[in-house]
């Protein structure tokens, strides 16, 4: 049988299923209707996209909210003392997600005064907030904790801000702070992202730490609750995240000498998701199973009681909830080499592949079960040879007009969206059962402009 986008599909319909979202390339609501469109969150594409234009982000809501019921609960099951998933929003950060993430009761790992104030504003609460960040400003940090907000504190200068605006009493409250150091752990994913190395810009260097702690327990407005490590995103292996529990429960062991009683560690996100067919993500049950079996079975041998366990993943809570629907437009072919297919958005909307040369799947929304006949290449629309959104495409024969879906594209899309070329930001909406919302309006050119300033003395037409 030829393939055709219906191969995306077949196994997510499956009543035996049991995979998590990460492990799906489509949506889990996605279908193909009697019409051979796309369907998801029960909305035809098509009929999406004429209501709402291309390039379109199209979050399925269902989709989301099991990432989060399935790491929330593979938790409890798992292990025996409190957990808090808290969701690395850096993968995606804005009102809507923020405040579905939050209904699912998990918290929210922020990485900038504007994470911050977005999943505020979302009514995240702060007790569940956790802000982050290599370079923090005074004023994010004094931002965190007026809000009641715990500070990951990654180095020293994070550290002596902290202990500078407790001495200066702006909150009557102890002021909550983790430290995060680099585990020294390796594993295998681009290089730019993976953080948990010693060569690494984030977190205290492991050799640090007694000085660190020995500060910190000086500090009397500075309450120490726990350690944190990240080893690096978009990671299949297990081994690297079962290794991370022994080294950090060690880490709390070290603090204990210094008189500081810590309860609280979080041990990262990272979990990998399906770009492609061949992609083979672990599960989320079996990510939290090697990670909880790991927590508990190091605290057993060192004898330390069991702290509250949090984690943060990112992009295996997004990451297969979202696709990007654009309209095909021009064709350019090269005589024995390729065809271009161009689409009407590219690197400005999911700058991946230029940036990590990361793969995607596309599939034809308007016919699904068309087969899959032409090798292409997916070009952006951007002045720069390297936008191309998918280097060897297969699909079936296209034309202006056509729509076409890229698939996994809710993390670090729209977050790294950028107005390269002056293109506006896409729409997002979110669909649920037959409905759907905008989450984010699409930028008109009077946005673009919104923020420019002409000196009068520049004005051409006075
Ligand atoms: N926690 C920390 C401290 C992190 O640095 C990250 C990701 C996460 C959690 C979430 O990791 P995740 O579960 O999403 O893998 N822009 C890159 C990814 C950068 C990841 C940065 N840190 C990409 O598009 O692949």
């Amino acid at each position: 049988m030829q393939n055709s986008g219906l191969q995306y599909l077949s196994a997510s319909t499956d009543a035996s299923e049991t995979r998590s979202p990460n492990q799906h390339l489509l949506p889990l609501t996605a279908k193909v209707n009697p019409q051979d469109h796309l369907e998801i969150g029960g909305c035809d594409v098509t009929a999406l996209v004429e209501q709402f234009g291309t390039p379109l982000y199209i979050v399925d809501e269902t989709t989301l909210r099991t990432a989060c019921q399935q790491y929330r609960e593979a938790f409890k099951r798992h292990y025996p003392g409190e957990s808090l998933v808290l969701y690395a929003s850096k993968a995606w950060n804005c009102l809507a997600i923020c405040a579905i993430v939050a209904s699912e009761g998990l918290g929210i790992d922020v990485v900038s005064g504007g994470e911050l104030y977005t999943a505020l504003q979302a009514g995240v609460p702060p007790q569940k907030t956790y802000l982050h960040g290599n370079n923090k400003s005074s004023e994010e940090i004094q931002l965190a904790i007026e809000n009641e907000c715990t500070v990951v504190a990654d180095n020293w200068s994070d550290l002596k801000i902290l202990a500078q605006l407790s001495q200066q009493s702006i909150v009557d409250h102890p002021i909550r702070v983790m430290i995060r150091f680099t585990p020294g752990i390796e594993c295998h994913t681009h290089e730019y992202i993976r953080t948990g190395h010693l060569d690494s810009k984030f977190g205290f260097d492991p050799g640090q730490l007694d000085e660190v702690f020995q500060f910190i327990s000086q500090q009397p407005g500075l309450v120490c609750i726990g350690v944190h490590a990240h080893i690096g995103s978009q990671i299949f292996e297990l081994q690297p995240h079962e290794d991370l529990g022994y080294v950090i429960i060690d880490t709390l062991t070290k603090a204990n000498q210094y008189g500081l009683n810590l309860s609280e560690v979080n041990i990262g996100g990272g979990l990998g998701i399906c770009y492609t067919e061949s992609d083979d993500p672990p599960s989320i049950e079996e990510w939290v199973k090697i990670v909880t079996d790991s927590i508990v079975n190091a605290c057993q041998q060192k004898q330390y009681p069991l702290p509250r366990l949090l984690c943060e993943p990112g992009r295996s809570i997004i990451g297969s909830s979202c696709v990007t629907a654009y309209t095909v437009g021009s064709q350019k072919q090269v005589p024995g080499i390729r065809t271009y297919i161009a689409v009407d958005g590219g690197m400005s909307d999911n700058p991946r592949p230029i940036t990590y040369q990361s793969l995607y799947r596309v599939v034809l929304a308007n016919q699904m079960s068309a087969p899959m006949t032409e090798p292409v290449t997916l070009a952006g629309k951007h002045c720069e040879s390297g936008d191309i959104l998918i280097k060897d495409a297969q699909l079936p024969k296209v034309e202006s007009g056509d729509i076409l879906v890229v698939m996994a594209t809710g993390a670090y899309n729209y977050s790294m969206a950028s107005n390269y070329n002056r293109l506006s930001k896409p729409a997002a909406i979110l669909v649920n059962d037959g409905d759907a919302n905008v989450i984010i309006e699409r930028e008109s050119y009077q946005d673009l402009i919104g923020k420019d300033r002409l000196p009068e003395r520049l004005t051409l037409n006075p």
